[in-house]
């Protein structure tokens, strides 16, 4: 069992400090990517404020993604490389922040609640994994401070993940 603190989310550096050190700890030991992808995502669905949908898309082909363990709503299970902004991101092999999903063309609606998303990639030794994925149902939700925050996070992931 994993007992986790509350974090206190006003400060953003301190939370993604203790957040990361709470990731670090969850996955501590353990190389299997689909057990820690489950457990990152509950982690981040548990502790970050406002989210609607957090977890992660692999690419099990070079042009497609596929979904794989998440928090929320039900999602769309495959989009191909360059599509949506998770596609983009796998495309582009850097993170994506979205202010506001109405105005990113393509985006992918899987959940009519989500206002803004957050998209990172998974990269190992130069090679895109996959995305790991953050929906919130408020607009701008995520700034410059999250995306280097969730970096981070999507760091420790790949190298827990014998990276
Ligand atoms: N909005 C994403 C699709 C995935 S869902 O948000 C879970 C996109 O445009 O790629």
């Amino acid at each position: 069992m994993f007992e986790t603190n509350t974090i206190d989310a006003g400060n953003k550096a301190e939370f993604y400090l203790e957040l990361a050190e709470q990731v670090a700890s969850v996955l501590h030991g353990e190389p299997d990517e689909i057990a820690n992808a489950a457990n990152l995502s509950a982690l981040l669905f548990e502790q970050m404020p406002d989210l609607n949908w957090a977890g992660f898309y692999f690419l099990k082909s070079p042009d497609e993604l596929v979904v794989g363990p998440f928090q929320g709503k039900p999602a769309c299970v495959r989009i191909k490389v360059g599509r949506g902004v998770c596609g983009t991101a796998v495309e582009r092999k850097e993170s994506i922040l979205v202010e506001d999903v109405e105005a990113f063309p393509g985006h992918i609606a899987c959940d009519s609640a989500s206002r803004s998303e957050l998209v990172v990639p998974l990269i190992k030794d130069g090679k895109v994994l996959g995305v790991l994925d953050l929906d919130s149902p408020k607009v701008a939700r995520f700034d410059a401070e999250d995306q280097a925050g969730v970096e981070a996070i999507a760091k420790i992931y790949v190298e827990a993940c014998g990276g």
